[in-house]
């Protein structure tokens, strides 16, 4: 599987997170801080709610549906606990966010 660009690293700033379409899949990309950026898959575990119609608040991503938290950072749940973001790799190339849906590395550096 190839990597898919979604948009430029300017239009991402840190502590923003943003929703996109992604051949067809919902995809969260978070860019939780300085040169870290995560992907996610972008329906909640819980009822499939649109992440991106949440908040990122505090390192967390936070369902707008019934406010389940997740570390975006890690995709772990924080409450309830037992839950987990999907992840996707993604990457920054050249200025541009590219995301590689099939694999499930979980994060990466900008430029890596
Ligand atoms: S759908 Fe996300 S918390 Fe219920």
């Amino acid at each position: 599987m190839a990597f898919v660009r979604v948009c430029d690293i300017e239009e991402l700033w840190v502590g923003e997170m943003c929703g996109f379409d992604v051949q067809g899949q919902p995809v969260l990309i978070v860019h939780y801080a300085d040169q870290r950026l995560a992907a996610y898959d972008g329906r909640c575990p819980h009822q499939h709610a649109r992440l991106a119609d949440g908040e990122f608040v505090g390192g967390h991503i936070i369902c707008a549906a019934h406010r389940w938290e997740f570390d975006a950072a890690t995709g772990q749940g924080v409450n309830p606990r037992s839950c987990r973001l999907r992840p996707h790799t993604v990457r920054v190339n050249d200025g541009a966010v590219e995301v590689e849906l099939e694999t499930a590395a979980m994060h990466s550096g900008v430029g890596a």
